[in-house]
C-alpha cells in the first residue's frame, strides 16, 4: 500500500499553494489526505483537494466520511507523516499547547506519525515572541520545521514569512517518508561546519564551510532512524529535528566534544572543515590598526578524525576530502593516513560542488579499494547516497 501523508491546510494566503504540494506528493507515489481549517476554506475550496487527491477532505472534528469509522482515529493511525502547509500562527499556537478544536488539531494529537510544519504568515507574526516560543516548544517535541523564506508578502511587507518553495517542501517530505528506516539502533556522531580560530577578541581565522553537507548527513541519518549527535562549528542553519546539536567554535573545542561522544558511537562522519592552523598566541585585547606589517604566527591544529580513528575499535569512520587538484590521489592518501573506512572526495573547484551551494558531487573511496562516483545532486540526496554506502561498507567489514 502507498504511504500516506496527511496534509493540513490552514488559512494563510499561501493556502492555494497546498494544491501543488498535494500534487507533488502524489507524483512521488504518496497517497494524500487533506484536512483543512475553516479559515483555509476562505482561500481555497475543499472540492479542489477532493478532486486532486481522490479522497474526502475533512474539516470539522466530527466529519465522518465512512460510516462505522471514527475518521480522526482512522486517519491518525494510517498516516505515515503529517505535513501542515501552510501553517498559520494560530494553528502553531494550538499545536504547541495541545488544543484540539477542529479536525486538523485533533488529528495532530491523535497521531504518532512525524509532524512536519511549513509556516506562512506576515513577518511580524512570524518573528513575534509568542510564535517563536511555540515553534521552540514544537521543535523540542520533535516537530520538523520547513522554515519560511524571505520575500515580499501579499500585504506588501518584506521579511521572513513566505511559504518555503513548494518543490523543496515536496522533496523534504517525500524523502522523509520514503527513505528506508535502516539506521535504527545505530548511534551516529557527525562534525559539521567550519571552525573559528581566534586572533583577538573580535577577529578569527575561519573558512567558507556553510555546514550544509554535514547537517544534511545528520538529518538523513535521523530520518533513517539513527540516534544522532552533531558537533557543529559556527553556522547559520536550523538544527535538524530530533538531533542533539553541540556547538563549538575552535578545533580544540570540537576535538574535546568529539572525544567525549566517540566512545558511544557506531559511526563517525567527519564532515567539518576544520581549520588546519590556529594563531599561536591569540591576543587578549583587540589589536589596534597601524601602518606596520602584521605577521601572524600560526601553529597546526589537532587532526580530529585521525586522533579518534587511532582508537576506533569496530566503529566505522568516514571522512571528507575537499580538493582542488589531484582529487583521487589526495583522497586515497587521506583515507590511509587518517585510518578511515570510507572517504568522500569532492572537487571544490568545480561549479555546484562543495562549500556554500545546495548541491554536491562526491566520489566515494572505500578502504578495500572500491570507488563509487555519485551524480551531481542535492546535498540531501547526496547524504542519503552516502548512508547507503556506509551501510554497505559496514556490512562488508
Ligand atoms: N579533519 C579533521 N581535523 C582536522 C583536519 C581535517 O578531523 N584538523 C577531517 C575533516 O573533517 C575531513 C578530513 O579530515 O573529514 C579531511 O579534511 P581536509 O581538510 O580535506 O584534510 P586535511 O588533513 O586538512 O588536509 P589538507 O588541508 O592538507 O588537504
Amino acid at each position: 500500500m502507498n504511504k500516506q501523508v496527511l496534509l493540513g491546510v490552514c488559512g494563510s494566503i499561501a493556502a492555494y499553494k497546498a494544491a501543488d504540494i498535494a500534487r507533488g506528493l502524489m507524483r512521488e507515489g504518496l497517497n494524500v489526505r487533506v484536512v483543512m481549517t475553516t479559515h483555509a476554506m476562505q482561500m481555497i475550496a475543499p472540492a479542489t483537494f477532493a478532486a486532486l487527491t481522490g479522497n474526502p477532505v475533512l474539516i470539522d472534528a466530527f466529519d465522518e466520511p465512512v460510516a462505522g469509522q471514527i475518521a480522526h482515529i482512522q486517519w491518525a493511525q494510517e498516516a505515515d507523516l503529517i505535513l501542515i502547509a501552510p501553517a498559520t500562527a494560530h494553528t502553531l499556537a494550538k499545536l504547541a499547547h495541545g488544543l484540539a478544536d477542529d479536525m486538523l488539531t485533533t488529528l495532530a494529537l491523535a497521531t504518532t506519525a512525524p509532524l512536519y510544519i511549513a509556516p506562512a504568515m506576515n513577518p511580524a507574526m512570524w518573528s513575534h515572541p509568542a510564535t517563536q516560543h511555540n515553534v521552540q516548544i514544537l521543535t523540542e517535541r520533535g516537530a520538523q520545521f520547513i522554515p519560511p523564506a524571505f520575500g515580499i508578502m501579499a500585504c506588501g511587507d518584506e521579511g521572513w514569512g513566505k511559504l518555503a518553495e513548494v518543490e523543496a517542501i515536496v522533496q523534504h517530505v517525500a524523502g522523509a517518508v520514503l527513505c528506508p528506516k535502516d539506521l535504527q539502533e545505530v548511534r551516529v556522531l557527525i562534525t559539521a561546519g567550519p571552525t573559528y580560530e581566534p586572533i583577538d577578541p573580535v577577529r578569527f581565522v575561519g573558512n567558507r564551510s556553510s555546514g550544509k553537507m554535514g547537517y544534511a548527513i545528520a538529518q538523513a541519518a535521523r530520518e533513517r532512524g539513527a540516534e544522532v549527535t552533531l558537533i557543529s562549528g559556527p553556522v547559520s542553519l536550523p538544527a535538524p529535528a530530533g538531533v542533539e546539536v553541540i556547538f563549538t567554535q575552535t578545533a580544540d573545542q570540537m576535538l574535546t566534544a568529539v572525544q567525549s561522544h566517540f566512545e558511544a558511537c557506531d559511526v563517525f562522519v567527519a564532515a567539518a572543515a576544520v581549520a588546519d592552523y590556529k594563531p599561536a598566541q591569540p591576543l587578549s585585547s583587540k589589536r589596534k590598526r597601524d601602518s606596520k606589517l602584521w605577521a601572524l604566527e600560526m601553529v597546526p591544529n589537532p587532526d580530529i578524525v585521525a586522533t579518534v580513528a587511532a582508537h576506533k575499535g569496530n566503529r566505522y569512520i568516514v571522512g571528507f576530502a575537499a580538493e582542488t587538484d589531484k582529487v583521487v590521489e589526495n583522497a586515497l592518501h587521506k583515507l590511509k593516513k587518517k585510518g578511515l573506512d570510507l572517504i568522500a572526495a569532492n572537487d571544490v573547484s568545480a561549479p555546484g560542488r562543495g562549500f556554500e551551494v545546495d548541491t554536491n558531487q562526491l566520489t566515494l573511496f572505500f578502504a578495500n579499494g572500491i570507488a563509487r562516483e555519485l551524480p551531481l545532486m542535492s546535498k540531501r540526496e547526496t547524504a542519503h547516497a552516502l548512508w547507503d554506502a556506509i551501510l554497505e561498507g559496514r556490512h562488508a567489514k
